[in-house]
This record gives C-alpha cells, structure tokens and sequence, in this order.
C-alpha cells in the first residue's frame, strides 16, 4: 500500500449509534489502519500486550489449551510427516504463534511442525519471523514457556527455521496454503468488517483439511470499555518513541461469529469480558 496516500482516520470518539455501525464501514479503512498501527508497533509488544492489556496474552493461551486437547485428542498426527500450522495476523511477535508452538510442543509434534504466518503489515510479519521482539522474563514465567530458555531464543530458533511468512490479507489466502492441520487466528477479525469477516471465517475452513483445527481469540468490547480502550491508548508511542495511531475495530458477539462458519464443529468456546475464543474441528 502507498503510505504517502494514507488519509484515513478512525473516529475515536465514536457515540453509541457510530460505535453499532463500525462493522459496516468500508474494508479500506481497516486495512490501512491495521497496517499503519501494527508496522508501528514495535518489539514491545508482547511487553504491553502483558503489562497493560491481559486478556490478549488470556484469550491466545485459551486457544492454545484447546489446541493442545485438540492434538492429545488425535493421536494419528503423531505419524503425518508433517504438520502444517497457519497462523493469520501474527505480526510483531504473535502470542497467537508463540502459544500454538507450546501447545505442539507440549503434544511432541513440534518437531513435524511447519509454520506459516500470514499478516497485512509486512516489516511487522518480518519481525515475528525473525525473532525480532523482546519476550519479558516475567512473560516467560508466567507463562511456563521456561523450556524455551529464559528469554525464549529457542522459540526465536524454532520461527527462524520452521516458519514462512506469507504478506497477505485473510479474506483472501495464498494459493500455495491449503491442506492445513491447524488453522488459527488470534485478535485479528476485529480488524474487519462484517462482510469481511464472513469471506475470513470462510477462508479458514477453505484451507483446512477435513478434521483439522480452526480456532479463534478475539476482542469483542462493549461501548464503555472501547472508550476506555481508545483513550488509553489515545497517546500511544513505541519504543523508539514513534506515535502508534489507532486501527479501526468492530466486535460481534461470540455467538455471530462462530455462526459465520458453516463447516465447523465448534467443540470448544469460552468467553471473558474482554475477549473469547471458540475452536473446534473441520467437517
Ligand atoms: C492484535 S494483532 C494480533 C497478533 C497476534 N495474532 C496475537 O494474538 O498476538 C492483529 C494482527 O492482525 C493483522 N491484520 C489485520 N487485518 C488483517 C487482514 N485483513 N489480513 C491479515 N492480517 C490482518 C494485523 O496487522 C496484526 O498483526
């Protein structure tokens, strides 16, 4: 996208009848934003996401366990050659990625494991690859990812060698992705429209294989709490100090979303006040 072009603003100051009416508002909006916030946001973000905002670091280890039921559930795998993980909008160091190669992990997979990113925001997508990002000891910790080394270089070494990035927008994979095991998705459908997010859902189960796993973390904020979000985060700089601007978002309720898929068996949902996540399996 050309930068130089870039006029959009989200209204952050949105009323009740504005905030009901985000899902409606037209695609290049949201693209544009989303690529301008997350290029912004830089190798802290996993610090913030964990000191400022937990529930992103909440619904992403939620998807995770269910991941890891999912694989104890279905020995088989053990004998594949390879297992194929996708992961769509995992820029800047993706919890989403990191928590998906725990569970693997956790399930003796990881080794068969091959991982494939796909984001709007290139340099973001790069960093995540690259094992550009700072993952905070206390993160580590709290998140009994110590066997990955006490600042995760081992889960920076496993991206390096094992995964491959994709700059691409979800409503409309790679040709090359298909045939996936694990189809996630975590935090990004509310950086779409409703239609969007439908052709998104319809994606996922496009290119997974019969009996793989599809999950989803999402935010879904009701009006006071994106208030709050968006003032808190009106000033927001990286950590060079560059001003991060805002994404346009829109929530749907759990329900909605996991309706949006027609050939998934959701056998798993959770929702906290912030944020849920659903996950389940192919049919
Ligand atoms: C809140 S971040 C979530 C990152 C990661 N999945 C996690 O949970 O930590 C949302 C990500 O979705 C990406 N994104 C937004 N719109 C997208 C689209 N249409 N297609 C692909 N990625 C998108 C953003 O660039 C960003 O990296």
């Amino acid at each position: 996208m050309n930068n130089t072009t870039f006029n959009f603003k989200v209204n952050i100051h949105p009323t009740k009848k504005e905030f009901k009416q985000m899902g409606t508002l037209p695609r290049e909006i949201f693209r544009r934003t989303a690529e301008a916030r997350f290029s912004a946001l830089d190798r802290d973000y996993i610090k913030r996401k964990f000191e400022e905002e937990r529930f992103p670091v909440t619904g992403n280890r939620l998807m995770s366990n269910y991941l890891l039921r999912y694989l104890r559930d279905n020995p088989s795998l053990k004998s594949k050659k390879e297992i194929l993980l996708l992961d769509i909008g995992s820029a800047g160091g993706a919890l989403s990625t990191l928590f998906a190669i725990d569970a693997l992990d956790k399930a003796g997979l990881l080794t068969q494991a091959r991982i494939l990113l796909v984001d709007v925001a290139n340099n973001a997508l790069k960093a995540t690859v690259e094992g550009n990002f700072t993952l905070p000891p206390k993160f580590i910790k709290a998140n009994k990812l110590g066997r990955f080394g006490s600042n995760g270089g081992r889960l920076r070494g496993i991206l390096a060698k094992q995964a491959k990035y994709f700059c691409a927008d979800t409503v409309s994979l790679p040709k090359e992705i298909r045939n996936v095991d694990i189809c996630i998705s975590g935090f990004t459908h509310h950086h779409l429209n409703l239609a969007d997010k439908k052709l998104a859902c319809g994606e996922m189960e496009r290119v997974t294989r019969l009996g793989g796993f599809v999950g989803i973390a999402d935010e879904s904020l009701a009006y006071r709490d994106y208030l709050a979000w968006l003032k808190f985060h009106a000033e927001e700089k990286n950590s060079s100090g560059m001003p991060v601007p805002i994404a346009q978002e829109c929530f749907i309720a759990l329900s909605k979303h996991v309706a949006l898929f027609k050939r998934l068996e959701a056998r798993w949902k959770n929702r906290g006040r912030e944020y849920y996540c659903f996950a389940g399996v192919k049919k």
